[in-house]
């Protein structure tokens, strides 16, 4: 640890009024943007972190220690693929050291069963695996990697064998979400105690594939049914989670809980986020770890005060009475889908532009994936 590193880490932080109330629970750890899949719905941002800017270990321990003292309670290790660190089993026991619940979320190509054993003496709590649809070819066709699917299969059922706790996420979309009920059987057959159906997000890759990967209201409408009454089959056996999706939707999410409440992100190269997505809205200012402390950043980082509580919103989200319940909303899509960080989500049925949103989901083709390459 260099002077200057002791110095700001000894430096007493002056939370401000949100922050003090909000502490972060959760912590996003991107440790790689490197993935040997090639998803076209990538949640990666477009402009990725190279190997070379990566954070090293001791850093990351530090990340940890700091957290914890900020009161983070869990971390989520993931990439891009974890996998593609060489430390990624002394990433993990920092983690632990510091006294964190670790989730390794993971593509599962690229954990052997060697590095599993490893990753489960480090601390290891809980392993969430993708799966890109519940048979092949369609799977590794999804995900652009040939294999993929036996791979994740033979990892899940390592976990379970080791008795790690096992979520399988499935990310639904036009190819895939007439077949929820066998994704569901497979995260059965796999051991899961949960699945999460997550429909796609609108932004960054993602945008470039909006049209292929958009499902029908139809669609939609018969996923929602599907999952009411697997809820109701495999109840006590499985948790089912699965929200809405924001093109369908009445009422936007309350993204990341609200922007600065409970959670934050850190990429490869240190730079602290509000939320995942939060460098696709341009002109935000955004504090590094390796300059600051995260409870500086936490409290006082111009990105994550922009959004915070509801003195920015705009009419009609700032009298509305559900301000304190959805926080306006995303608002990475409400940049992407308006130009204006500051506008109401038009996912919102209120908002001034939610014939937009309208519109873009009635827009489907059958064009080939743009698959993410690294
Ligand atoms: Fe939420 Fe704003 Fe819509 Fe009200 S107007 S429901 S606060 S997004
Ligand atoms: Fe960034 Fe919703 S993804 S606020």
């Amino acid at each position: 640890m260099g002077p200057r590193t002791e110095q700001w880490i000894n430096r007493p932080v002056a939370l401000s009024g949100s922050a003090m109330v909000h502490k972060p629970l959760g912590l996003l750890a991107e440790l790689t943007h490197r993935c040997p899949l090639g998803c076209p719905y990538c949640s990666n941002p477009l402009a990725l972190d190279a190997r070379g800017d990566e954070l090293d270990t001791a850093t990351w321990a530090r990340v940890f220690r700091e957290a914890a003292q900020l009161g983070v309670l869990q971390v989520h290790l993931l990439g891009g693929e974890p996998g593609a660190r060489h430390d990624l089993v002394d990433v993990t026991a920092g983690a632990h050291a510091a006294g964190l619940y670790i989730n390794l979320i993971t593509s599962a190509v690229g954990i052997t069963d060697k590095t599993l054993g490893a990753l489960t003496e480090a601390g290891l709590d809980h392993v969430q695996i993708s799966i890109q649809d519940s048979e092949n070819p369609s799977a590794d066709h999804i995900a652009g990697y040939d294999g993929a699917f036996a791979r994740k299969r033979a990892l899940a059922t390592e976990v379970a064998r080791r008795q790690l706790l096992l979520t399988v996420n499935a990310v639904v979309h036009r190819a895939n979400i007439d077949r929820i009920g066998e994704m569901v059987d497979v995260a059965l057959t796999l051991g899961a105690s949960r699945i999460e159906i997550a429909h796609v997000q609108y932004y960054g890759w993602a945008l470039k594939n909006r049209a292929a990967l958009m499902p029908s209201r139809e669609q939609v409408e018969r996923a929602a049914t599907a999952v009411a009454e697997l809820r109701a089959r495999h109840h006590g056996r499985i948790v089912i989670d699965a929200v809405v999706p924001d093109y369908c939707a009445r009422y936007p999410k309350p993204c990341v809980g609200g922007w600065g409440r409970h959670s934050l992100n850190v990429t490869p190269a240190g730079k602290v986020l509000p939320c995942h997505a939060a460098e696709s809205i341009t002109g935000l200012e955004f504090w590094n770890v390796r300059d600051r402390s995260l409870a500086d950043i936490w409290a006082n980082s111009p990105a994550f005060n922009a959004f915070r509580g509801t003195a920015w919103m705009k009419e009609p989200c700032a009298s509305c009475p559900r301000r304190e319940l959805d926080f306006g909303g995303c608002r990475c899509q409400a940049f992407a889908l308006t130009g204006d960080v500051s506008a109401t989500d038009p996912v919102c049925h209120l908002a001034p532009d939610h014939a937009r949103v309208e519109e873009l989901a009635a827009v489907r083709t059958d064009a080939p994936y743009v698959y993410r390459r690294m």
